[in-house]
């Protein structure tokens, strides 16, 4: 054995003995509320980013199919070699407008929509300012810039407007505010409306991740902007074709045409990682379409996530508060999370634990994510079951 591979090895002996080493499932069905583990047999999942059900729908696929059909396997090239092809403008024609940006450009996924954006658009002369809580994407695009760096506390905008006082003192060329639009482990959204004001006093950019509201805030939809009625104040819009939009994999940034344009000559994983998947592209594109010609599935989710919260409420359950489809339950420690996942699983339930590092250390979690193709009988069975582990191991 190496002396890497024995450090290693004792590395995750110790996750092992302390409980916190994840466990991978296998699936051998599409990703749908009902689905088959070659572990733990048939079960409902809860902790898919599927929101709108769309992952496994008719049109979304046949959509992939007849992608393939028409592009072949691979793109063989980043896009600005030779890796572009119509169906990317088709689709990034439709994510800006769906965004009601000027322009669109698609990533491999929005890990690296983040991670190109940040450090193309910000350089020493600028600061960030951002969100405790934002994703990890847009925490490692932020170390990955030269700007400098501010952090408020999640939500506390009278902390925001004392980073943005300390950044205008510095006089910098450009002032970003950066953060989630639902906030992807606690369910809740920014407080868009004190942002922009804040944005507008202080002659700032945003830049809002909307990987968890498209498909499930807003009227249509449309995500975080369209909720608050703000979508000509968000100046650039970051979000996955991995969640909602088809749950297959992709992210993109909606933006102005200049940015596009200016993220098309720099951003680095533009440059220098193979283009969107063509059969990605054309699913995710008819995902759009199917969202919003098939308003009642975000009708019914959001009924599904009300019947969720009021049968853990009854049950004696205080999940967060939130108006996105993520409930979270608070359990504790992480070894703790991850044992309560498993009790869950023997029963037929999958909801994956979260801990540290994903969490604060002692704020380890149960996140449910509600599917719109669920049936009322499987979020009952659901309750019920989370209810009896939950009393069983003393949640409640
Ligand atoms: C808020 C947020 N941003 C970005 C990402 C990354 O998205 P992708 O899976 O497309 O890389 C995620 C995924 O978990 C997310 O929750």
């Amino acid at each position: 054995m190496t002396t890497l591979t024995q450090q290693l090895t004792s590395e995750l002996d110790a996750l092992k003995k302390a409980g916190t080493l994840k466990n991978f499932r296998h699936i051998t069905t599409p990703m749908q509320p009902a689905l088959h583990l070659e572990e733990a047999g048939d079960v409902i999942v809860l902790s898919a980013n599927n929101y709108l059900g769309l992952s496994n729908h008719p049109k979304v696929v046949q959509a992939g199919k007849d992608a393939l059909d028409a592009y072949g396997a691979g793109t063989a090239s980043v896009r600005f070699i030779c890796g572009t092809f119509d169906i990317h403008r088709a689709l990034e024609k439709t994510l800006a407008k769906l965004h009601k940006q000027q322009a669109a450009l698609t990533y491999p996924s929005c890990w690296q929509a983040n991670t190109g954006v940040i450090p193309a658009l910000t350089g020493a002369e600028d600061v960030i300012i951002a969100d405790a809580l934002n994703h990890a994407s847009l925490i490692d695009g932020c170390r990955m810039s030269k700007a400098k760096r501010m952090i408020y506390a999640h939500s506390d905008m009278n902390e925001l407007r004392a980073r943005l006082t300390e950044a205008k003192a510095l006089n910098p060329r450009r002032i970003f505010i950066i953060t989630d639009g639902v906030f992807s482990m606690e369910g809740d959204i920014v407080k868009l409306p004190e942002v922009v004001a804040l944005k507008k006093e202080f002659g700032a950019i945003i830049l809002m991740d909307d990987c968890h509201g498209v498909g499930v805030i807003g009227a249509t939809g449309r995500g975080c902007a369209e909720h608050f009625d703000l979508e000509d104040e968000v100046d650039i819009i970051t979000g996955t074709l991995g969640k909602a939009l088809g749950g297959a994999a992709g992210g993109y940034v909606a933006a102005d045409q200049a940015v596009i344009d200016y993220l098309n000559q720099v951003s680095r994983p533009q440059l220098f990682s193979n283009a969107l998947p063509t059969t990605v592209a054309a699913s995710a594109k008819a995902a759009i379409e199917v969202m919003l010609d098939e308003p009642e599935l975000l009708t019914r989710q959001r009924a599904l996530v009300a019947r969720m919260r009021s049968g853990l409420k009854a049950a004696g359950f205080k999940p967060l508060e939130g108006e996105s489809a993520i409930v979270p339950i608070i359990v504790g420690e992480t070894s703790f999370a991850i044992k309560m996942s498993e009790e869950l699983l023997k029963q037929g339930v999958f909801i994956t634990g979260f801990g540290f590092p994903v969490v604060p250390e002692g704020h380890a979690r149960l996140r449910i994510q509600i599917c719109a193709t669920l049936t009322d009988a499987q979020v009952d069975t659901a309750i019920e079951k989370i209810t009896s582990v939950g009393k069983h191991l003393g949640v409640i």
